[in-house]
């Protein structure tokens, strides 16, 4: 709304400074205009002034003129009538004559026009003694014409008659029409009798006004104003005047008449108009820039404060996001956390079970050197009673030997049960093998389980995990493989440690195979029976974990005489884990 009453208060402002431009500049070009228009009433004033004096010369050198002394006779009036004739010729004046006081006239170059000028003022101002001059319409060819009438002295120095020089108007307009200026010339009356334009003869203006009105016939329409002290008419008279036009006036008291011209004003208003439209068009231009400029500034404006409160909400909207990332980070973190403590148990869980198999296995393994060791000794304090010192030092040794096979065992048991905390270390792979048999070894031996592994050829091997977790992988195989091999007669295991690039411990049986290999990592797949103290189905998975967790890969597949899986790991590099 504001804008609004700002772009019209600027084009009132445009309005109202170009029509101060359009009035000044009328002004000056009316101020040029009027200079002209004087020159050029000036040049004709003084001509007309000129040819008129032209006669008033003629008629008083003529009067003079000694042809004129013989007028009684008729042959010096057919003298003073071819001297007229030839003068009237050459200046090409309507007519000459002479005449007496009485106003009779004696000689005349047309002879026909005048008989008798004893009525007319110009004659009488003769008589007089002065130079008499009139103007009117001459009968019978009803023609403007100029009367110059100058007295003819006697020897005695009187007036003896008059000679008068008329001249046809008409003969001298003839030679300025054409396209200067509308100029006319009127007489005391105010009718205009001379002009190049013929619309404007006889034209009269009424005492006191400042226009013409025709002297017969309708009145045209007309009015005048004063524009900076120029008057301006403004008239309808036809395609040969102007519309509007600039009037100035010219005293003549030399010939008693009046010149009067009038200019069109329509180039003085072009310049005007050119000139207002050329402000008001830069004006307009100036204030159409400023506009856009600052149309554009408030865009620019609005669009940043959109900009700006859009920023405010996305830096709203991130912000949640963030915190809400954040809570989800700490909710995975704890997760996480839990996650891991969970695998934690669930390993110790599954050595558990792996102990709750072979339990009954090592409690034989204990119990068996127990009641030999018992044996043993009852043995010894017999030989010993007998003083065969010899047989009893034997079966002191023996039952050392007994001991240290129990201590091993325990040994391999507390070290089984212990929750391995580094990630990954040097393992020796020949010595976690051997853990597992150890442990598994009484398992073994209880269902006549043939092994072959033979580490002394390897020497140690060493790959990047953990000991503990390492035995545990094995010897959940080779429980697995037990289990797989309990309703045949031949029982055999078959391990085998590759190097290379990669390390392969190959673990093979000669039992039934895989039923579905592909599902035996799954967690919780067991075919062993459910609800037994065998068949959990985690053994497999909890390993497959743990070998992932090394960086290392676990297979299962079926071989022509069983199940064989392998264990793939990474060499140990010093300079990798240093
Ligand atoms: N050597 C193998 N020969 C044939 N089948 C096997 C062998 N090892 C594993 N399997 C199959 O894979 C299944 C999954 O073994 P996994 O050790 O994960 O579970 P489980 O031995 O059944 O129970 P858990 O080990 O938890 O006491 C076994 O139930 C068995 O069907
Ligand atoms: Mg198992």
């Amino acid at each position: 709304m504001r804008r609004w009453w700002v772009i019209s208060g600027f084009l009132a402002a445009v309005a109202v400074l170009a029509t101060g431009v359009w009035s000044y500049g009328y002004r000056q070009a009316l101020g040029q205009l009027a200079q002209r228009a004087e020159a050029d009433l000036e040049l004709a004033s003084d001509r007309l002034t000129a040819q008129l004096q032209r006669y008033q010369e003629t008629a008083v050198l003529l009067a003079d003129h000694p042809a004129l002394g013989n007028l009684g006779a008729e042959t010096g009036r057919q003298q003073a009538q071819s001297l007229f004739l030839d003068v009237a010729d050459k200046t090409s004046a309507l007519e000459i004559l002479y005449a007496d006081t009485r106003g009779r006239v004696l000689a005349s170059a047309r002879g026909t026009l005048f008989s008798d000028i004893s009525e007319t003022g110009y004659f009488r101002r003769a008589l007089h003694g002065a130079l008499g001059s009139a103007h009117g319409v001459q009968h019978p060819l009803d023609l403007r014409a100029i009367y110059y009438a100058a007295p003819a002295f006697g020897t005695d120095g009187k007036v003896r008659g008059a000679l008068v020089v008329a001249v046809d108007i008409a003969h001298l307009e003839w030679d300025w029409r054409g396209n200067t200026p509308a100029v006319f010339f009127t007489d005391v009356s105010g009718q205009v009798f001379i002009s190049n334009r013929s619309e404007l003869l006889w034209w009269r203006r009424p005492v006191g006004q400042p226009g013409l009105v025709p002297a017969k016939g309708p009145s045209l329409p007309f009015s005048a104003h004063r524009v900076g002290g120029y008057e301006i008419w403004q008239l309808d008279w036809g395609p040969y005047l102007p519309a509007r036009a600039l009037h100035m006036t010219r005293p003549l008291p030399v010939i008693g008449m009046t010149g009067e011209v009038l200019v069109d004003v329509a180039p003085a208003r072009r310049i005007a108009g050119l000139q207002a439209a050329a402000v008001a068009a830069i004006c307009l231009a100036f204030g159409a820039m400023l506009y856009l400029a600052t149309e554009r500034r408030r865009t620019l404006a609005e669009a940043n404060k959109v900009l700006e409160s859009r920023v405010a909400q996305r830096t709203r909207a991130l912000t949640a996001a963030n915190s809400a990332l954040r809570r989800e980070v700490a909710e995975r973190q704890e997760a996480e956390a839990a996650l891991k403590r969970a695998q934690a148990e669930l390993v110790q869980a599954g050595k558990l079970s792996a102990l709750g198999q072979m339990s009954a296995g090592i409690s034989h393994e204990l119990n068996q050197p127990l009641m030999a060791i018992r044996q043993f000794a009852d043995n010894g304090t017999a030989f010993l009673a007998r003083g065969n010192t010899g047989k009893a030092t034997e079966n002191l040794g023996r039952i050392s030997d007994m001991a240290a096979r129990m201590a091993r065992i325990i040994k391999n048991l507390r070290a089984f049960a212990r929750n391995e905390s580094e990630p990954v270390s040097r393992v020796d792979l020949v010595q976690v093998i051997e853990a597992a048999v150890e442990l598994t070894e009484a398992r073994l031996r209880e269902h006549a389980v043939t092994l072959d592994w033979n580490p002394g050829t390897v020497g140690p091997v060493l790959a990047r995990g953990g000991e503990v977790r390492l035995t545990q992988v094995f010897v959940n195989l080779i429980n697995n493989a037990v289990d797989a091999m309990m309703d045949q007669e031949t029982r055999h295991i078959r391990i085998a440690i590759e190097t290379g690039p990669r390390l392969l411990v190959r673990v093979q049986d000669c039992g039934p195979g895989l039923k579905e290999p592909e599902k035996v990592f799954e967690p919780f797949y067991s075919t062993k029976a459910v609800g037994s103290s065998e068949g959990m189905g985690l053994g497999l998975s909890i390993s497959y974990g743990l070998v992932q967790s090394f960086g290392g890969n676990i297979r299962g597949s079926n071989t022509r005489g069983g199940a064989e899986f392998t264990v793939e790991l990474d060499p140990w590099q010093e300079e990798a884990a240093a």
